[in-house]
């Protein structure tokens, strides 16, 4: 029997979940060394909203945290996460960006790529999965996990799930996460789409929930015993509400097991220590707010991810029709039918929620649509699991011509352009990647940094006065 192996969110997810992703590089540097020693499967610590924190608020080079996180964990795997053709920003990008990125983030430090499409299409995976199965640093490989979204909804079966898992196979992954951001997943349904996808595809299951509807450990159990490999946790302090399944419950709960993951619970408990002195600070300062941390099953009865329905709650508000709150939530399926059912995850959990506010607010459905509704239903963004109605599409788009290809075969090469935009600021490759992903946000870093090395941030006495002295 194989041991589970574990992969720690603590340095990621769980802080994007419950601290909006604030954790500096600071705050991580004492307890990696600890962190180093456990022997997990990979610590995750890279992806979209820490690379956009540490530009925008933290002012933190986050490639100079990752080359820093590298040099201070040599014994253990760097994990990162990675929204295929749109890598860690919020459009498609062409491919010779996508491949330059997957390039340098492996060289950098990142040994496990996990990549997914908020459409589950896998043609918006292809190049960022085989820009990862080259890329290499001092001579190894880096294991390319693909992640499928998970949702629920009539077309999300077993069946729907067992065919993309081939796709992700055929594509070439090395492994295959089931991705369950809204915590929509209950424990036996967990163990029935374990089963069947172990049972068509021979590739490692990893588990990564939320503990957003108090359900995630239950999962996790059913889980392994239906044969996942890996289950995403984090340590205790920065776990359960909307993170997740707490690291030294799950490593008890299996030991003795035939499951066992090896793990050594005491030292994760000097881990925890630290852990509880971040996460006091944290609620004191209001960083994490002390509703994030309660268990809420609303997501299960709505079947919309729990960010999701306090958004168009705060819409309605805004309205002053908040009394509508229940019509939105039934034309919220029926949007998503006439889209071709996204999963409900960011972008598309705010397009169709926008969408249907609209469409309850005006008295008329689709007398007012939005530009990123439109984009959904001409293809923009990819395939939607189910095809899109021509007649609807005809009296959303118009005459505007339907998009069925790849949405970035009808991009040009643009690494070049970006280079140039750039030239005045960017002193590396790594600096145009954090260019093309967030614009003027790094520009403004950039500068911040050139400032800050001539001692013109204020930080350093009187600056001015030694840079041009009277
Ligand atoms: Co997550």
């Amino acid at each position: 029997m194989s041991k589970v192996r574990v992969t720690e969110t603590v340095l990621r997810d769980a802080h994007q979940s419950l601290l909006a992703t604030r954790m500096t590089l600071d705050d991580m540097l004492p307890i990696l060394g600890k962190l180093d020693q456990v022997g997990y499967n990979s610590i995750e610590c890279w992806g979209g909203a820490t690379f956009d924190a540490c530009l925008r608020f933290l002012g933190e080079d986050p490639w100079e945290r990752l080359r820093t996180l590298r040099r201070e964990m040599p014994n253990t795997r760097l994990q990162m996460l990675f929204r295929g053709q749109n890598m860690l920003g919020y459009r498609h990008y062409a491919d010779d960006v996508v491949e330059e990125f997957v390039e340098k983030s492996v060289e950098n430090g990142i040994d496990v790529i996990r990549i997914f499409d908020a459409l589950n299409d896998i043609r918006n995976l292809q190049t960022a999965i085989n820009a990862a199965k080259k890329a290499t640093r001092d001579g190894k490989k880096a294991e390319v996990q693909v992640a499928m979204s998970f949702t629920t909804g009539e077309v999300f079966t077993d069946e729907y799930y067992v065919e993309y898992a081939k796709k992700i196979a055929a594509a070439g992954a090395d492994s295959i996460c089931i991705k369950d951001m809204a915590a929509l997943l209950t424990p036996y349904r967990t163990a029935e789409l374990v089963k069947a996808i172990k049972s068509e595809v021979d590739l490692p299951i990893d588990l990564h929930t939320h503990y957003t509807s108090g359900l995630a450990s239950m999962c996790l159990i059913k889980g392994v015993e239906a044969g996942a490999d890996i289950i995403d946790t984090a340590m205790s302090p920065l776990a359960l509400g909307t993170s997740h399944a707490p690291t030294e419950s799950m490593v008890a709960a299996f030991q003795g097991t035939e499951y066992d993951t090896g793990l050594d619970l005491v030292l994760l408990n000097e881990i925890r220590d630290y852990f509880m002195g971040l996460r006091k600070k944290y609620i004191e300062s209001g960083l994490i707010d002390q509703k994030m941390l309660a268990a809420d099953a609303g997501a299960l009865i709505y079947q919309v991810p729990g960010g999701m329905l306090s958004n168009l709650l705060s819409q309605l508000k805004q309205a002053g029709k908040e009394d509508l709150l229940g019509e939105v939530l039934a034309e919220v399926p029926r949007v998503r039918k006439d889209a071709g059912f996204p999963p409900l995850v960011t972008p598309s959990s705010q397009i169709v929620g926008t969408q249907a506010v609209f469409n309850v607010l005006s008295g008329e459905r689709y007398k007012m649509v939005t530009k990123e509704f439109k984009g959904v239903v001409r293809g923009e963004y990819g395939q939607t699991p189910v095809p899109i109605d021509p007649e609807f599409r005809k009296k959303i788009i118009g005459d505007a011509e339907p998009i069925d290809c790849r949405p970035a075969d009808l991009l040009e090469p643009e690494l070049e352009k970006l280079r140039k935009e750039c030239a005045d600021w960017a002193e590396s490759e790594e600096d145009v990647l954090s260019y093309a992903q967030f614009g003027q946000v790094a520009v403004k870093f950039f500068e911040k940094r050139r400032d800050a090395r001539f001692g013109l941030d204020g930080k350093h006495g009187d600056a001015a006065s030694q840079i041009h002295p009277v």
